[in-house]
């Protein structure tokens, strides 16, 4: 019996730079990828309750094959809403745990950013996301295209920057993308990052 998800709410209202209206369609998008998700364990399931022939074995696969896309559009959306609130401080303190662990894996956390906002700068539709390597505790930023290719498995999200155009569209120009990359880390919940890194990734991320 696979679990059931349900979508979590978020309480973003009022971000600087991201406007309701763009997060309001933002949530649609995620709660499809939420109702995808369910709707593909559940094919599969009934799939695996007869025979698999050689005949149903290539929608099985396909079925299989699209896992990866929806769970991960499901969970990068909440790794992304959880990592932002409405009064957001721009760059984190100091002594943070998130500042720390930037310095000691870029050199400095102006090196991460410098690092990060690349990325996220990259052309074509994906994520930016900062990883811990719970096994050396570095820092690495990487690129996911799309949802499913990129994510280094074993590693735990601390920072996720969606780059879909759909992230910022409404509110700017498609090649306005550095100015929604400037409004997005005025709205990083740094506590946040700084707890992930606390307890290594395993939590789920926030929201209701
Ligand atoms: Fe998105």
């Amino acid at each position: 019996m696979s679990v059931v998800y349900k979508a979590k709410t978020f309480d973003l209202s009022g971000l600087s730079g991201i406007t309701d209206a763009t997060l309001a369609m933002h949530f649609k998008l995620y709660e499809g990828y939420v109702a995808n998700t369910n709707l593909l364990n559940e094919q599969i399931a009934e799939l695996s309750s007869g025979e698999i022939t050689p005949k149903v074995m290539p929608v099985y696969s396909e079925l299989t094959r699209r896992l990866g896309f929806e769970y991960n559009g499901m969970v990068l959306h909440e790794w992304y809403f959880g990592n932002m609130k409405n009064g957001g401080s721009g760059d984190p303190a100091k002594e943070s745990a998130f500042h720390k662990a930037a310095e000691a894996s870029f050199g400095s956390y102006e090196n991460w950013k410098k690092n990060f906002v690349t990325v996220g700068k990259m052309r074509g539709v994906g994520w930016a996301a900062t990883y811990h390597d719970p096994v050396t505790g570095n820092l690495s930023n990487h690129w996911i295209n799309l949802h499913e290719t990129g994510n280094v498995a074993g590693f735990a999200p601390i920072l996720i920057m969606d780059v879909w155009e759909h992230a910022f569209i409404r509110d700017y120009a498609p090649a306005e993308r550095p100015k929604y990359i400037e409004a997005f880390f005025s709205n990083i919940d740094w506590a946040a990052c700084d707890d992930r890194l606390a307890r290594g990734g395993a939590a789920r991320p926030i929201g209701k």
